[in-house]
């Protein structure tokens, strides 16, 4: 009797906690230097978020350059930057933008960056230090089209992908990501995924060769928060949603 009494009162307060801490508060930039996939990432986020936490709630918030404060990111659990120009995104958001955003990492947040939001992430807030090699190859605009893609041990076990269904090589958007050697990345970043094959039609006799056997997505332990790096597109035709199911669930620690 008395086991039971304590029992029906300690369970209701904690069911009612945990389903609180179950909404994931994303804000996704759309400011200056945010391009058109930056709408398909948006689309494709509840869908990733579904997968991520079947039972979980989620909150989506777009914000601009000027709506970039430390308020923001205080009531934000993940913070993604989507393609278009990791330069442009970097100007608008200034360094002021640029050093919040590493120091709330460093305090524990979680950051997505996709194409220029992977430049945003190395070249320019500096994720990964300043390694050798640093900033990416010129000339960068390579091209866009389809890769393959191959998830590497690291990938599957991090980002908890299906074997059978992304076993081999995976079709993936390319449009101008970032290119980096793995030897040039510090030690302690993780090689998720690597290029197969690459795109090299703006400039072929500079670039081609260079992109093959490079990492597509890498992440790192930064601080207390944790980092993902897409140089590829997984919300562009083809889409995989999965990836970035994967991808929140690591960046998060859930
Ligand atoms: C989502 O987050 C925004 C910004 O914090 C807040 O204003 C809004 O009320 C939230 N929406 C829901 C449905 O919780
Ligand atoms: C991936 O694609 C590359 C280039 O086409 C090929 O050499 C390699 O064998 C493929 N890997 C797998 C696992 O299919
Ligand atoms: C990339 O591949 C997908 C299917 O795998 C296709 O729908 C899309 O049109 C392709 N994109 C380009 C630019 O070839």
């Amino acid at each position: 009797m008395a086991t039971a009494l304590f029992g029906g009162a300690f369970f209701l307060p904690l069911l009612l906690s945990s389903a609180a801490a179950t909404t994931t508060r994303v804000s996704l930039y759309l400011g200056t230097g945010a391009g058109d996939s930056a709408l398909q990432l948006l689309d494709i986020l509840p869908s990733s978020l579904d997968e991520a936490f079947p039972n979980g709630d989620h909150n989506i918030t777009t914000f601009l350059e000027d709506e970039l404060s430390s308020d923001l990111l205080a009531r934000t659990d993940l913070v993604i930057f989507p393609g278009g120009s990791g330069t442009g995104q970097a100007n608008a958001i200034g360094e002021v933008g640029l050093a919040l955003i590493l120091s709330w990492v460093n305090a524990g947040g979680a950051y997505i960056g996709t194409c220029a939001g992977a430049f945003l992430g190395m070249s320019h807030i500096g994720f990964y230090g300043e390694p050798a090699g640093f900033p990416t190859q010129e000339p960068w605009d390579r091209g866009d089209g389809n890769v393959s893609v191959e998830v590497l041990d690291r990938g599957f076990e991090d980002l908890g992908l299906d074997r059978d269904a992304f076993a081999g090589n995976v079709t993936i958007m390319y449009e101008e990501g970032p290119v980096v050697k793995a030897s040039d990345l510090p030690a302690d970043v993780n090689l998720l995924a690597l290029f197969r094959t690459e795109i090299a039609s703006n400039h072929p006799e500079e670039t081609e060769g260079e992109m093959l056997g490079t990492p597509a997505i890498t992440s790192r332990e930064v601080g207390g928060g944790r980092v993902v790096l897409n140089s590829p597109h997984p919300e562009l035709q083809p889409i995989i949603p999965e990836i970035y199911a994967g991808e929140i669930l690591w960046a998060l620690n859930a």
